[in-house]
């Protein structure tokens, strides 16, 4: 099944806002495969962003995400990177629909809460630098629940 690498970002983790982006992709029916709060290094950050090098705004976000630590979790699911990427929202939160995790709770494009993947090819690529440890693999009785 597809996979996705989301991360609420250090904004996110300090507002308390951890347990409503776990939330809403549990309810959702996404299963969660893999967890952890971690504070990466510069280095770490610049691989993870490394498509983003050549922008203007790329030092900034590196410092926006050093401010503290960050939670990543793998979450799976039919078509859950592009769904996970619609729960989150626009890139800039004014430009996010209500309802989405931006748009209800940020302003600021360079204090938007959460990361996801935007392909599954970048999320496995995310999921190898995230948890090279391996993350979770389990059946759930449930998922005759959610899918048809
Ligand atoms: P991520 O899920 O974090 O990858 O966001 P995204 O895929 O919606 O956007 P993108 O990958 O293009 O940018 C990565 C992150 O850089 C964004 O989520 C923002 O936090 C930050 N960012 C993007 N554009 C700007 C910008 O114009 N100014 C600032 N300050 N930050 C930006
Ligand atoms: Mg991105």
């Amino acid at each position: 099944t597809e996979r996705t690498y989301i991360m609420v970002k250090p904004d996110g983790v300090e507002r308390g806002l951890v347990g409503e982006v776990i939330s809403r992709f549990e309810k959702r029916g996404f299963k969660l495969l893999g967890l952890k709060a971690v504070q990466p290094s510069r280095a770490h950050l610049e691989e993870h962003y490394g498509d983003l090098k050549t922008k203007a705004f790329f030092p900034k976000l590196v410092d926006y995400m050093l401010s503290g630590p960050v939670v990543g979790m793998v979450w799976a699911g039919k078509e859950v990177v592009k769904t996970g990427r619609v729960m989150l929202g626009a890139t800039n939160p004014l430009a996010s629909a209500p309802g989405t995790i931006r748009g209800d709770y940020a302003i600021d494009v360079g204090k938007n809460i959460c990361h996801g993947s935007d392909s599954v090819e970048s999320a496995e690529k995310e999921i190898a630098l995230w948890f090279p440890e391996g993350v979770c693999n389990y059946s759930r009785s449930i998922d005759k629940l959610i899918y048809e």
